[in-house]
C-alpha cells in the first residue's frame, strides 16, 4: 500500500490524516485528492505542501474519469475516503449536494478502485471513514456497537449510511478489500467554523451571541482530530478487511456543559471576568431532526488494535483553542466570503440578550 489517495485531503479531518501519514511514511506517496469545496483549505497542510511524498489533485470524486488516470498515473494502491459534504444543518437546506457527493461520489470512487485494481485485490485497500450518525439517536442509556442497526435521521446521516452499504456491496459482490470505520464528533485544530465548538470560539472571541439549538441538552461524544487520525492510520496498515470499527472518544458532553466549559476557558485565555463569555449563549430554535445523544462504544478497536484516545478534553479543548488564537489569519480567510452569507442564512441576526 505504497501510493495512497487520500479524497478530502483538504478538509478538517483529511488534513491531519496526510500531514501524519507525510510525516510518518516518506517511502509512500500521499496523494490528496480534493474538489476543495468551500470547506477544504490547501492552507491546512501548509505545512507539508514542500514535502517530496506530498502531492495534490484537485477533482471531484464524482468525476470517474480523472479518478482513473490519477489511480493509473499514480498506480494507487490504498484508498482513504474522507471525501463528502460534512454539516448536519446544510444537508436539510441543500440535500441533494450530499446525495451526489457523499452516495454518487463514493459509487464512482469504489468503480474506479475496483476497476483500476481490475479484480486483481492483492496487497491493496479501501478505506471508507463514516460516521456514527448512520446509527441514529439513543436514549439516556447504552452505547452505538458495531451491530446497532442503522436508523439515520438527516439527509447527511442517511447519506453516509448509504454509502456504507455500498462499501459493504462491493466487498460482498466483488470482492473489494475494504475497511469502515464509524466515528463520533471530532474537534481540534482546522475545525470549519460552521461547527459547535470552533463557531463557539469565534464568536466568543469577537463577542458575538454563541447560538445553541433547542435547550443544549443534546449529547455528543468528542474525540481529539489527532486521535481519530492514529486510529484511521492503525486501521488502514492493521485492520481486517471486510470489518467495521468504531472509533469514539468516551467523552460525553451536553453541548450546553460544553459550552459553559469553552466559555469558562476563553475567559482565561483572553483575560476576560469569569462568567463574561458565558453571557453570550443565546438559546435558539432547534435543528430539525436533531439527534439526542451519541455514544460511541470503542472496544473493539480497543482490543483488537490497542487503539486508545491519547489525549483528555481538557488538554485537547485547550490545544484547540490556544490554535484558534494563534492562527488569526487562517480563521480570518475561512470566514470571510461565503461564510458570511451561510451564517446570515442559518442564524439570520442574533442579538446577545436574547
Ligand atoms: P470537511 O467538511 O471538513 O471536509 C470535507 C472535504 O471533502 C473538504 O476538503 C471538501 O473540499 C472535500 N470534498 C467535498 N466534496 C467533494 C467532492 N465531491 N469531491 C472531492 N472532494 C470533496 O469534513 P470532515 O469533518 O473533515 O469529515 C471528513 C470525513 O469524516 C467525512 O466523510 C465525514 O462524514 C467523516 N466524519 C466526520 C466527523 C466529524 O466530527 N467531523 C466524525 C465522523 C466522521
Ligand atoms: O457524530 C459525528 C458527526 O459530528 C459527523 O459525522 C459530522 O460530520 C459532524 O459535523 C458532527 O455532526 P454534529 O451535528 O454532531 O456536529 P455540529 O458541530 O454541527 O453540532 C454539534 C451539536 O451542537 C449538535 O447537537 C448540534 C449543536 N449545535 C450546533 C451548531 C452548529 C448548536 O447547538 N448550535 C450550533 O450553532
Amino acid at each position: 500500500m505504497n501510493n495512497i489517495l487520500v479524497t478530502g485531503g483538504a478538509g478538517f479531518i483529511g488534513s491531519h490524516v496526510v500531514r501524519r501519514l507525510v510525516k510518518k511514511y516518506p517511502e509512500h506517496n500521499i496523494v490528496s485528492y480534493d474538489k476543495l469545496t468551500y470547506a477544504g483549505n490547501l492552507e491546512n497542510l501548509a505545512d507539508v505542501k514542500d514535502a517530496p511524498n506530498y502531492h495534490f489533485v484537485k477533482g471531484d470524486i464524482c468525476d470517474g474519469e480523472l479518478l482513473q488516470q490519477v489511480f493509473a498515473d499514480r498506480r494507487i494502491t490504498g484508498v482513504l475516503h474522507l471525501a463528502a459534504e460534512s454539516h448536519v444543518d446544510r444537508s436539510i437546506v441543500n440535500p441533494m449536494e450530499f446525495i451526489r457527493t457523499n452516495i454518487v461520489g463514493t459509487v464512482t470512487l469504489l468503480n474506479a478502485a475496483k476497476n483500476a485494481w481490475k479484480d486483481d485485490f492483492a496487497e491493496k485497500r479501501f478505506y471508507h471513514i463514516s460516521t456514527d450518525e448512520v446509527y441514529g439517536s439513543l436514549g439516556a442509556a447504552g452505547f452505538f456497537t458495531e451491530d446497532t442497526r442503522y436508523d439515520p435521521h438527516s439527509p447527511y446521516s442517511a447519506s453516509k449510511a448509504s454509502s456504507d452499504h455500498l462499501v459493504r456491496a462491493y466487498h460482498d459482490t466483488y470482492g473489494l478489500p475494504v475497511v469502515i470505520t464509524n466515528c463520533s464528533n471530532n474537534y481540534g485544530p482546522n475545525h470549519f467554523p460552521e461547527k459547535l465548538i470552533p463557531l463557539a470560539i469565534n464568536n466568543i472571541k469577537t463577542g458575538k451571541p454563541i447560538p445553541i439549538y433547542g435547550k443544549g441538552e443534546n449529547i455528543r461524544d468528542w474525540l481529539y482530530v489527532e486521535d481519530h487520525a492514529a486510529a484511521i492510520d492503525l486501521v488502514f496498515h492493521k485492520g481486517k478487511n471486510g470489518e467495521t470499527y468504531n472509533i469514539g472518544g468516551h467523552n460525553e458532553w451536553t453541548n450546553i456543559a460544553l459550552i459553559r466549559l469553552l466559555c469558562s476557558l476563553m475567559d482565561k485565555k483572553l483575560g476576560r471576568q469569569e462568567g463574561q463569555s458565558a453571557k453570550q449563549i443565546t438559546f435558539v430554535t432547534d435543528r430539525a431532526g436533531h439527534d439526542l445523544r451519541y455514544a460511541i462504544d470503542a472496544s473493539k478497536i480497543q482490543r483488537e488494535l490497542g487503539w486508545t484516545p491519547s489525549v483528555t478534553f481538557e488538554q485537547g479543548l485547550e490545544k484547540t483553542v490556544d490554535w484558534y488564537l494563534a492562527n488569526q489569519a487562517w480563521l480570518e480567510h475561512v470566514v470571510s466570503g461565503e461564510y458570511e452569507k451561510y451564517y446570515e442564512k442559518q442564524y439570520g441576526k442574533l442579538s446577545a440578550e436574547n
